[in-house]
């Protein structure tokens, strides 16, 4: 949620800093800004929506860069104040000398901006972010150093703050901080960057520091020293990245999103590779050690948000199946609000793909604080997320850039399928012979995302004859209740319809009272499940009030072809694991149907992919 980068060094800042953005854009789009600070003062562009505007104003300009050696720059979600050239970023003090970049949001700016306005502040935005510029020109104009300002400035701030700063006297260096906000230094050779996340510093360095809380980094050209908020010197670990740039490039696809949907079945088959050596020994986790994981446990609990959450809630009938312990799953932004019974005897379990979600990484902290183990599965081991773990599971499904989580969902619940797996073969309250052909059955899934894969054309234009459709329904029982949900989600999201999903039985309890021939229906279900013909009674009911039914299920169910409107075949899957096939049809119905709207899949609107505020 919002996107940092900076610069200083001697290369093309400009460019270097958009670049930086445009990887970053996943953060925000709302509007973009850069600040350059060259030898006769600062400069200050910005632009309202995606980084492309701000790229037309820069060209505008024709700017010359070969004197400016330092500039930061900034994509915004917008928090306080609509997505306006007022509210953008970069913000520049009153004298115009001192200019920085915010991410996160700052809790008592209310009652610093009374203050500074009495002191004489002027302010020109609806932004929290103001204050902090002010805050800390009033405190250079007393100590004339940028790093005692900034020291003496933060210290009064409430909330959550990333922030790049630049003062025209101290040409020589940008001052970056972090609380609870991500921010990374990029190093390089004479030169050194500094990022919201890594993705804006691939093919400029792959040497890196990462911040953390309540520290702050003085960047110059040639050396980063790190500090605590009271100004003490830390000695920090540098770090090697990973990311290539085709990571963060669409490689042919027309998006991001279908290219994350077509890479599934290859990133399940690496993870299984890697976890299942021979279905008959045990599944193993590298530094996870179950009976370790699992001594003392008699509770488990998941938090999560979104996508995340939805996997939680298939994790949850997979562990309570599986090995008989009580599990509850829990949105993590009200998980703090709550009284919990977690203690010693609790696992917690935290699922982010990002790693940086506020209300997750809260969650998690309360729940160490009342002495559960914290167990962390996040596609990025190398985000906040993971500085509160015991103990971390790792994704490795590679950088998901699209908005819309696709990939990292199968992902965590490949993942999360294995750990319930694990837990069964270390509580040894199963047959061997169960657990054997669920293993067996899981080493067939990348094979079958393949063949729905080959199937998209029908999906694409199942899609496209519903796209008139302004509302729609996702209806399932039992386990893929939460395909449903997560059907529902991806098609809002991108798509802009109103799209619900309900428990089927529980249509005929109010819902079915919004039936009718202009309700498409999409009802998820496995033959082989316990509520099969419960599920048809459903769809009956529905079909009885004019409903149009789609019928997304594993089996070819010949003599039902009349009944549903359409239906979308995949391969036959057990019930448990049906949820890790189901997402793929889902997925590409979304994909397709806002494609043939001609929407921004990618970057949906008021979106980021990062949620970094609570
Ligand atoms: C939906 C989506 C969001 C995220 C949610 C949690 O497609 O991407 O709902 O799932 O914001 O994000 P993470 O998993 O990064 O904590």
């Amino acid at each position: 949620m919002c996107g940092i980068v900076g610069y200083i060094g001697n290369n093309a800042v400009e460019e270097i800093l958009l670049s930086g953005l445009k990887n970053l854009e996943y953060r925000g789009y709302d509007s973009a800004g850069i600040a350059l600070n060259d030898n006769q003062g600062i400069d200050v562009f910005r632009a309202k929506g995606k980084l492309n505007n701000l790229a037309e104003v820069l060209n505008f300009k024709h700017l010359e860069t070969k004197h400016i050696s330092q500039g930061i720059g900034h994509i915004r979600w917008a928090t306080h104040g609509k997505a306006t050239i007022e509210n953008a970023h970069p913000h520049l003090s009153n004298d115009g000398k001192l200019v920085l970049v915010h991410n996160g949001i700052i809790e008592n700016y209310k009652e610093l901006k009374d203050e500074l306005i009495s002191q004489g502040f002027h302010f020109f935005s609806q932004t929290d972010t103001e204050a902090i510029v002010h805050l800390i020109d009033r405190e250079y104009k007393k100590t004339f150093s940028l790093e005692q300002a900034v020291i003496k400035a933060i210290a009064m701030l409430k909330g959550a703050f990333a922030l790049c700063i630049m003062h025209h006297n101290e040409p020589d260096k940008i001052i970056a901080v972090r609380k609870n906000a991500p921010l990374i230094i990029g190093l390089g050779k004479n030169e050194n960057f500094i990022a919201s996340d890594i993705p804006a510093l691939v093919g400029k360095t792959q040497k890196i520091i990462h911040l953390d809380d309540n520290e702050l980094a003085i960047v110059k050209k040639d050396k980063v020293i790190v500090k605590n908020f009271k100004g003490e010197v830390l000695n920090k670990a540098e770090e090697n990245i990973q990311i290539a740039q085709d990571d963060i490039t669409k490689q042919g696809y027309k998006h991001f999103m279908l290219k994350e949907i077509c890479e599934q079945p290859q990133i399940i088959h690496k993870m299984l590779a890697e976890h299942i050596e021979m279905p008959e020994q045990p599944i193993h986790f590298d530094n996870i050690n179950m009976t370790d994981l699992m001594e003392g446990v008699e509770k488990i609990e998941i938090v999560a948000c979104g996508t995340s959450l939805n996997a939680a809630q298939i994790a949850q009938y997979m562990m309570e199946d599986l090995t008989g312990i009580s599990v509850t799953i829990e949105p993590a932004s009200e998980y703090i609000y709550k009284r919990h019974l977690t203690n010693n005897k609790t696992l917690s379990i935290g699922i982010s793909q990002s790693g940086e979600t506020a209300d997750t990484i809260t969650a998690l902290k309360q729940a160490k604080a009342n002495g559960a183990k914290i167990l962390v599965i996040t596609n990025r081991p190398d985000s906040s997320i993971v500085r509160y773990a015991h103990y971390v599971l790792p994704l490795n499904a590679g950088i998901e850039v699209s908005v819309a989580a696709t990939k990292s969902y199968t992902a965590q619940l490949t993942m999360l399928c294995l750990l319930s797996l694990a837990m069964a073969e270390n509580k040894q309250n199963m047959e061997r012979q169960k657990i054997l052909s669920i293993k067996q059955e899981l080493l067939t899934l990348p094979i079958k995302m393949e063949e729905v894969l080959s199937s998209q054309r029908e999906i694409k234009k199942c899609a496209e004859k519903y796209n008139k459709y302004k509302n729609f329904i996702y209806l399932a029982r039992g386990i893929n209740i939460a395909t449903a949900q997560e059907g529902a989600l991806k098609l809002k999201e991108i798509s802009y319809i109103n799209a619900n999903s309900y428990v089927a039985g529980e249509l005929k309890h109010g819902p079915i009272a919004l039936l009718d021939s202009n309700m498409p229906i999409l009802a998820i279900f496995s033959q082989n499940s316990k509520t099969y013909e419960k599920m048809l009674s459903n769809c009956e009911e529905a079909k009885a009030r004019q409903a149009h039914l789609i019928a997304l299920t594993n089996s070819s169910i010949e003599n039902r072809k009349g009944f549903f409107d359409d239906m979308i075949i995949v391969p036959e899957l057990s019930e448990l694991l049906s949820p890790l096939l189901f997402a793929l049809p889902i997925q590409l119905f979304a994909y397709y149907f806002a494609d043939s709207l001609n929407l921004d899949v990618d970057q949906p609107r008021n979106l980021a992919k990062s949620v970094t505020v609570e």
